[in-house]
């Protein structure tokens, strides 16, 4: 199989949870790549997500995927972009979904424009929420061929930047090619999301909050193994093709809180039931066959009780990095009638 290593990826979003991991993943791996990140540092992006990185191959552009003139600029240098940005909370896009539609969709396209422009390689970071949820008792998970049917506003918006990708790959040859993973978990994840949560709600003497009735199913992958399956796809993924992300992870939301007690030390009752999320998606479940035999893409952290723990231990570690935004993100669940 032919592969395309790239020369100077532009890293959309690169200054959040997942992109940094990534950035940090390709300087660590690829000793020849150059990166540029570009990101508008929003409420969810941290500089320090980014510390330490070596000058001469990395440099930092604080700025919006929706401002032309600058994406223009920027898609001059390289020869491929990795597209993380987004607006990623669903909580957040129920409250309000405008920005979810401006960066999500208004910002691929001014991104894909740009790609289209100076032909550059471009990657899209989607997700396995575009397909709608399964029911509990459903046989069968996820995969490529699965209709869409997002059901709620983040994810009928990243639904909208995948058809984009799509279609300027068939109207204009584009080179793009997509990938579409399960939730996500690991050090530097905003505190707005599951894990983070209860994690930082019992380092700060506050109690885990579970929605409804906590049997919601999620397909719990390690942050690294994403990045290193987007490494692959970009480098070895046929243009113009999607490929699911997910390691077999799939847990309910009541396993993950206990999980998270007992291993910060506190008994299995210890958390607070609040209010349903509208909507909320029942299961995803992701088939990643196509990645593993295609590209021969394997997980390398798998197991998920030492990845929660290596996590845990990282919030105990990095207080700094999470206790100043922590309150406001309470404050916030709490207008929501959390
Ligand atoms: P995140 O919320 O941690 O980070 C998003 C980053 O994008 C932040 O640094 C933010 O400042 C930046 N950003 C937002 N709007 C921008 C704009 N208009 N211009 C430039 N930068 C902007 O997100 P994450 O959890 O790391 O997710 C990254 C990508 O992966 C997203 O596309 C998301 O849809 C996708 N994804 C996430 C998960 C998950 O479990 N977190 C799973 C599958 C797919
Ligand atoms: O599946 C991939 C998606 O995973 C990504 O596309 C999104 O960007 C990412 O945010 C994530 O979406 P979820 O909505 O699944 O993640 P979240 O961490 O918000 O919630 C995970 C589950 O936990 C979900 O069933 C809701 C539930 N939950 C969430 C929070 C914040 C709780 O029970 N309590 C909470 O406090």
């Amino acid at each position: 199989m032919d592969s395309y290593i790239p020369q100077h990826i532009l890293v959309t979003g690169g200054a959040g949870f997942m992109g940094s991991n990534f950035v940090r993943w390709v300087l660590a791996h690829q000793p020849f790549v150059q990166i540029t990140v570009l990101d508008k540092l929003t409420y969810a992006g941290n500089k320090a997500n980014l510390a330490n990185l070596p000058e001469s191959r990395f440099s930092f552009v604080r700025g919006d995927i929706c401002d032309v003139a600058l994406v223009d600029k920027l898609f001059e240098k390289v020869d491929a972009c990795v597209h993380f940005a987004a607006e990623t909370h669903n909580d957040n896009a129920i409250v309000s979904s405008q920005p979810f539609i401006r960066t999500n969709v208004e910002g691929t396209r001014v991104l894909l424009e740009a790609a289209r422009k100076h032909n550059v390689r471009f990657h899209h970071i989607s997700t396995d929420e575009v397909y709608g949820d399964l029911a509990l008792d459903e046989p069968g998970k996820i995969t490529e061929a699965t209709p869409y049917c997002p059901s709620s506003p983040y994810s009928a918006s990243k639904a909208a930047s995948d058809m984009l990708v799509r279609a300027w790959f068939r109207t204009y040859g584009v080179p793009v090619t997509l990938s579409n993973c399960s939730n996500n978990y690991g050090p530097y994840q905003h505190v707005e999301k599951f894990i983070p949560r209860q994690i930082t709600n019992l380092l700060s003497g506050r109690r885990p909050k579970l929605y409804g009735d906590g049997l919601h199913v999620r397909d719990w992958i390690y942050v690294e193994n994403h990045s290193s399956a987007v490494w692959e796809i970009l480098t070895k993924g046929r243009l113009g093709e999607t490929y699911l992300i997910g390691a077999n992870g799939e847990r309910n939301n009541l396993e993950v809180m206990r999980l998270i007690l007992k291993l910060m030390g506190k008994k299995s009752d210890e958390f607070d039931w609040v209010r349903d999320r509208p909507g909320h998606d029942r299961r995803y479940a992701i088939d990643a066959t196509k990645l593993q035999t295609e590209l021969g893409w394997q997980p390398s952290h798998t197991d998920f009780e030492e990845g929660l723990l290596s996590t845990i231990q990282w919030y105990k570690d990095n207080q700094e990095w999470w206790a100043s935004g922590k309150q406001a993100v309470e404050a916030a669940y709490e207008n929501q009638g959390q």
